[in-house]
């Protein structure tokens, strides 16, 4: 891709446009060997070595974020009202978005990246990625629900949830605990099902997200970055 130089460096955090035409024009930028003298210069992100004075600055497009959403903090870009969770990643590009929701009090993994194509790959409701979720409820889980969910639970009229794996952890006469995978993402889906069953989830937690896993040491809040070749292995 051939971009302005001075937008090259601002994408990748060295200043604001007008500081990089200073820089530029006190020499403190070269590209491919030779200082250059303006800012209307075109490099190449792909091939074109560009040096910040001793520094090489390669091209990052898209960033990955992988963060343990807290409870209280929305999934969206921007809110007037409450934190977002692209709040809480201060160095993030500011195209960054959240792949797909979790409820505001639900905690755990999100995916956070400008990277469109794979948002729509994780999102599509054809590709059937897995999530898993930790729920305790409130209610008795028993083995007659794991066959139903194993079947395709009937949510509600309009609802019959795709064959999912419920897991029952702990259970007693009034409280439950849980891992559940699903592979659809309906609004409210993992809450819905619950209360199918009679149960009403109390604490819920997404675990994975295809083969993308929560760290299990990342305390809510807490986020960690991943490089395209950790995103392509995945
Ligand atoms: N299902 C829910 O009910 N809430 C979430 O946040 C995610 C899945």
């Amino acid at each position: 891709m051939k971009l302005r130089i001075d937008k090259y460096l601002a994408d990748m955090g060295i200043g604001s446009r007008r500081q990089i035409k200073d820089f530029i024009r006190d020499g403190l930028v070269s590209v491919n060997g030779k200082t250059i003298t303006s800012a209307n210069a075109k490099v190449d992100t792909d091939c074109d070595n560009i040096f910040f004075g001793s520094e090489l600055v390669e091209y990052v497009r898209y960033e990955y974020y992988v963060i343990n959403k807290p409870a209280g903090v929305i999934s969206a870009t921007e809110d007037a009202h409450a934190a977002t969770v692209v709040d809480l990643i201060k160095e993030a590009k500011k195209d960054v978005f959240p792949v797909g929701r979790l409820d505001k009090d639900t905690e755990g993994l999100l995916l956070i990246t400008n990277d469109g194509m794979l948002a729509h790959n994780l999102l599509s409701p054809k590709k059937h990625v897995d999530k898993k979720y930790y729920a305790e409820v409130l209610g008795t889980l028993t083995s007659d629900h794991v066959k139903l969910v194993e079947e395709g639970l009937q949510v509600d009229e309009d609802f019959k949830a795709l064959p999912a794996v419920l897991e029952i952890i702990e259970a007693d006469s009034t409280h439950s605990s849980c891992y559940i995978t699903i592979r659809e993402g309906k609004y409210h889906q993992i809450k819905r099902m619950m209360e199918a069953m009679g149960c009403q989830v109390t604490y819920l937690k997404r675990l994975s997200m295809g083969a993308l896993k929560l760290p299990e040491n990342l305390k809510p809040g807490e986020y960690v970055r991943l490089s395209a070749e950790d995103v392509k292995k995945l």
